[in-house]
């Protein structure tokens, strides 16, 4: 197997196999004349992937993707980060084989799709995908009812139908609208044939932080309502926490992290990862519920400050300050589940201020 960048191997762990919705496993990507024929020099590789990448460019190739895998649960909000090149586009056209694998399986369900025909893929993209592009991508000579109708078109759907599900939207042309109100329409379209799968390829990244944040909000409260399973790329450390219920982090076409952000923040896998997330600060990160301490047997009921096992430590601050001294802990349907001092809290603090200053 391909060693990181660094020489040290990071084995991803994928231990959904039955669930996911969405599994990719050892997917290569290399560009260029021939790269059937230089396929075996990757896979026989065991050098670090800098060094191999450099070989295939000797040969006129490029190394886009390097032993990917991953799996996509049901409903989460998948999120690939990496610099510009890592290979993020790449990999999400991979997918959907807008961009054909060199080698690896990807897999929906129980479908491969690496084998599946040409008609099954484009019914899969059609019906079963939604996919938002950075630059919109909307058709410049349609206006904003017909861009949002038209993969429903595709499916072959009466007008009358088509015009009823994509109700409510104006007869602007794309041109008339703003990026933020093009990004609208782009993510309305993508939504209007009812995909289980959304794949969304930096779609804020070329809006204003301000418009940008709206943007995100929207997204998140429309996932709630939709629970799509979702791979959303960006390479925005901050969007990319703000988000995720996992990310998978990317480097020179390899996925060197797969976690939630708080594995990500508390453990990184190399000094690459941590550098990145240097930035984000724990306290928002680190949920009440994983730094909770059991009730105690003893513990008798009383009421008190509750919070939810998912807010984020940040957001008790106030009340921290305000003299609260132990929140109750309450998971949603369960009720009380366990007890956070506000000593843990001040520790987490602590412990962000060291991590800072040790870099
Ligand atoms: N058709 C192609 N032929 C050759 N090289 C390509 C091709 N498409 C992409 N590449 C190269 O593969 C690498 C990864 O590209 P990709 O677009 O996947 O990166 P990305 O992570 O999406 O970057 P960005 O953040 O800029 O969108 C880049 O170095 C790019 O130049
Ligand atoms: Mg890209």
């Amino acid at each position: 197997m391909i060693s990181p960048v660094d020489g040290t191997r990071f084995s991803s762990k994928i231990t959904d196999e039955a669930t996911a919705k969405l599994r990719c496993r050892d997917i290569w990507k290399i560009y260029g004349p021939q790269p059937e024929k230089v396929l075996p020099l990757a896979l026989q590789s065991t050098e670090p992937v800098l060094s191999l990448k450099r070989r295939l460019e000797e040969t006129g190739h490029f190394l886009a993707l390097a032993n990917v895998s991953f799996d996509v649960r049901p409903g989460e909000i998948f999120v690939v980060m990496g610099l510009s090149g890592s290979g993020k586009s790449t990999l999400i056209r991979c997918l959907s084989r807008l961009v054909e694998p060199t080698s690896g399986e990807v897999w929906l369900g129980r479908e491969n799709l690496l084998t599946a025909s040409e008609r099954r893929l484009v019914e899969v993209r059609r019906k079963v995908m939604g996919m938002v592009f950075q630059s919109f991508g909307l058709l410049p000579h349609l206006n904003v009812i017909e861009n949002v109708a038209f993969p429903l078109r595709m499916q072959g759907m009466s007008l009358s139908d088509r015009m009823a599900r994509a109700e409510g939207r104006e007869k602007s042309m794309p041109h008339q609208l703003s990026g933020g109100q093009q990004q609208r329409v782009g993510i309305a379209r993508s939504l209007a044939v009812g995909p289980e799968l959304w794949f969304l390829d930096e779609p804020f990244s070329a809006l204003d932080p301000l418009i940008r944040r709206q943007m995100q909000d929207e997204f998140l409260r429309l996932q709630q309502m939709l629970k799509k399973t979702i791979v959303f790329i960006t390479h925005d450390i901050q969007e990319a926490f703000r988000l995720a219920d996992r990310i998978a982090i990317m480097r020179e076409g390899q996925i060197i992290q797969i976690g939630t952000p708080e594995d990500i923040l508390l453990k990184p896998a190399d000094s690459y990862v941590a550098r990145f997330t240097e930035e984000i600060p724990l306290a928002r990160v680190v949920t009440a519920g994983s730094v909770m301490i059991e009730l105690p047997p003893t513990w008798n009921g009383n009421r008190g400050h509750e919070v939810d096992a998912a807010a984020p430590i940040e957001t008790l601050l106030p009340q921290g300050l305000a003299g609260t001294q132990t929140f109750i802990v309450t998971r949603e349907g369960v009720g009380p589940v366990g007890l956070l001092p506000a000593a843990i809290i001040a520790q987490v603090l602590e412990d962000d201020a060291a991590r800072r200053m040790a870099r």
